[in-house]
């Protein structure tokens, strides 16, 4: 059975001025809102703090606060979001490797939902160890930092290679892919086992957010049913 394919429009795409007019824009189409926390350091740039998280908490109760944290010291940033309204936090297994186990059961110790993410020249190899205590894999589809950029052609393999390790191993972590996607290649990576996906720039570059989102979707529906009727038939 498949797993519904989630859209989290990242906020990083959206006029920074105008953020609450850019997610009421969406319509309510949008699954999760993810937001990009970068610190100048882990990546050449710089995003926002926990106040904005609270803010989007307190704005929309019900939405599904999707926080990526690309920074380096995990030990002052992470507790800054552990009380901030997020539903799921990611980390890179790239910031303090040793330190994953222990940071991602902090994160569902605070009752949040648990991601680990992977930079596109990272091995998928190094999150193996954890993919029984996570909620989420993150895959970069582009370099972590900025928005606006094109997708990674070969980011896809790491999807379907972490699709392949999900069945073998019996674990049920969500596939994410994050950065370059738009509706010409989601129904591409849909196929290649992302489950959530990510995108900025295509999102709130649109002069119809909310239509948009609308049209990924559905062509990503019209691929998948075709792909399982293709296998149907081979049954
Ligand atoms: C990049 C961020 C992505 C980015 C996606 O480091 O993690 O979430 O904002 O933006 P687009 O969809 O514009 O690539
Ligand atoms: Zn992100």
């Amino acid at each position: 059975m498949r797993r519904e394919f989630l859209i989290a429009p990242s906020v990083l795409g959206a006029d920074p001025l105008a953020l609450a007019e850019a997610v009421e824009s969406l319509g309510g189409r949008e699954d999760w809102l993810h937001l990009d926390i970068m610190d100048g350091h882990f990546v050449r740039n710089l995003s926002f703090g926990p106040a904005v998280a609270r803010s989007m908490r307190r704005r929309w109760p019900d939405a599904f606060i999707d926080v990526h944290l690309m920074v380096d010291r995990l030990d002052v940033v992470l507790p800054l979001f552990l009380d901030s309204g997020a539903s799921l936090i990611t980390v890179h297994a790239e910031t303090e490797p040793q330190l994953l186990h222990a940071t991602l059961a902090s994160i569902r110790a605070a009752g949040l939902k648990a991601g680990v993410a992977i930079g596109p020249v990272t091995p998928v190899e190094m999150v193996r160890a954890v993919l029984g205590c996570v909620d989420l894999v993150l895959v970069m589809s582009v370099t972590p930092g900025f928005g606006g950029q094109g997708l990674i052609e070969d980011t896809l393999e790491r999807t379907r290679e972490l699709a392949q390790l999900r069945a073998a191993g019996g674990y049920d972590y969500l596939i994410q892919m994050d950065g370059g996607i738009n509706k010409d290649n989601a129904a591409r990576i849909a196929l290649a086992g992302c489950d959530v996906a990510v995108a900025g720039s295509a999102v709130f570059s649109s002069p119809a957010p909310a239509e948009y989102l609308d049209e990924m979707k559905s062509k990503v529906k019209e691929a998948l049913s075709n792909a399982g009727f293709r296998a149907d038939r081979q049954e």
